[in-house]
C-alpha cells in the first residue's frame, strides 16, 4: 500500500521541529529514474542483465579474484555506470535542498555514480560507502593512478569494442581498478569513522530535537551498510522511501517508523510540496541542470 499519508506526517514532523536534522541512507533506487539500472530489481536490475556475460554468479562482477581472471564484465558494467553520462534525479536535488535549508546532517550512499556530487551537495555531507570512480590503484602492488588511466582505457575499449586491453600498472603489470568496494574488500575507513561520530552525535542530541533518518532506494541486503538503520537510537524517527518494504521496516519495524511505498521522485515531489519547498526544488533543478549542460557543452568543445 502506498502511504502518501506517511509523507504528510513526515512533513509535519519536519515543520514542527526546526532543529531536527536528517541523515539519508540511500542506494541504487534513487538513480533509476536517471537511466541507471539498480542491481536487484527483477528483469531491469543489473544482476539480471549481467547473465548474458556468463558470470558464475551475478555478484562475481564485484569479486576481486574473478576480476583478476576476467576483467571484461567489470569493464562492461563500468562503461554503463561511468560518471558524466547521467544527470541527478529529483530525489538527489531534494537532498541538496535539505542541505540548503540547513536541515541535512549527512548522506550515506552505496552508489558509485557520484550523482550526489553532480547535484552540488557539498562533499563533507556525503559518505560514498562503496567507493567511487574518482581514484584508481593497482590491485597487486597498490600503486595509485590518476582518474584518467582507467577512464581513457574505458573510452578506448568503447571505440574498439573487440579489443579488450585493460589498464595495467607500469610497475608490476597488475590490473588497475577504481576504488569501488568489491565483495570481500573493506569499506573506506571514512565510512566507519563518520558513522561512529554521527551515531555518538545522534545519541547525544536532545530527544526534543527529533532528528530523522531517511532510508531510500535500497534493498538493504549488503552489509555493513544494511545494519546502519538498526543502530539508530529509538528516539530518532526512521522513514523508508522505497518501492517495497525492506530491512527492519519489514522484519523488525518500530511503532514510530514511517513508510512510503512508491517511486522516489514522486516521494520527493510530494514531500517538497508539503514542506512548501516545491518552487525551490524546481528552481534548484533548473539552475543545477543548466550548469551541468554548460559543463557538458564545454567538455564536448574540449575547452
Ligand atoms: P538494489 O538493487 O539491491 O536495491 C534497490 C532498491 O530500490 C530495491 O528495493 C528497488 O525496489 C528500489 N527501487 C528501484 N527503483 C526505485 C524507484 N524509482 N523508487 C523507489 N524505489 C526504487 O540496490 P542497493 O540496495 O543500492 O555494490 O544495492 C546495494 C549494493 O549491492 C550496491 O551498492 C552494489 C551492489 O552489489 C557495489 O556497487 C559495490
Ligand atoms: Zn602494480
Amino acid at each position: 500500500m502506498t502511504k502518501t499519508s506517511d509523507i504528510k506526517l513526515l512533513a509535519t514532523h519536519i515543520k514542527k521541529n526546526p532543529d531536527a536534522k536528517v541523515i539519508f541512507m540511500v542506494g541504487a533506487g534513487i538513480s533509476t529514474s536517471c537511466g541507471i539500472p539498480d542491481f536487484r530489481s527483477p528483469k531491469t536490475g543489473l544482476y539480471h542483465n549481467l547473465s548474458k556475460l556468463n558470470l558464475p554468479f551475478a555478484e562475481s562482477v564485484f569479486d576481486v579474484d574473478y576480476f583478476k581472471q576476467n576483467p571484461k564484465p567489470f569493464y562492461t558494467l563500468a562503461r554503463e555506470l561511468y560518471p558524466g553520462n547521467f544527470k541527478p534525479s529529483k530525489f538527489h536535488y531534494l537532498m541538496k535542498l535539505f542541505e540548503k535549508k540547513g536541515r541535512l546532517k549527512r548522506i550515506y550512499t552505496q552508489n558509485i555514480d557520484t550523482l550526489e556530487r553532480e547535484a552540488g551537495i557539498f562533499p563533507e555531507y556525503v559518505i560514498e560507502a562503496h567507493g567511487s570512480f574518482s581514484s584508481n590503484h593497482c590491485i597487486e602492488c597498490a600503486k595509485e593512478f590518476p582518474l584518467e588511466v582507467f577512464r581513457d582505457q574505458l573510452a578506448l575499449d568503447c571505440k574498439y569494442i573487440n579489443i579488450f586491453e585493460y589498464a595495467k600498472c607500469d610497475k608490476c603489470k597488475g590490473l588497475i581498478k577504481p576504488r569501488i568496494v568489491f565483495f570481500g574488500e573493506n569499506l573506506p575507513s571514512e565510512f566507519f569513522d563518520t558513522w561512529d561520530e554521527d551515531l555518538e552525535w545522534l545519541c547525544g542530541r536532545k530527544k526534543s530535537e527529533n532528528d530523522i533518518v531517511i532510508v531510500a532506494g535500497t534493498s538493504l541486503t549488503v552489509y555493513p551498510f544494511a545494519s546502519l538503520h538498526s543502530e539508530v537510537p529509538s528516539h530518532v524517527k526512521r522513514v523508508l522511501f522505497n518501492i517495497d518494504s525492506v530491512g527492519d521496516f519489514a522484519s523488525n519495524p518500530r511503532q514510530s517508523d514511517l513508510q512510503f511505498k512508491g517511486k522516489l521522485d514522486e516521494a520527493a515531489f510530494i514531500l517538497a510540496h508539503e514542506l512548501h519547498w516545491g518552487k525551490d526544488l524546481e528552481l534548484l533543478m533548473k539552475t543545477e541542470n543548466d550548469v551541468l549542460d554548460i559543463v557538458e557543452a564545454l567538455e564536448n568543445l574540449n575547452i
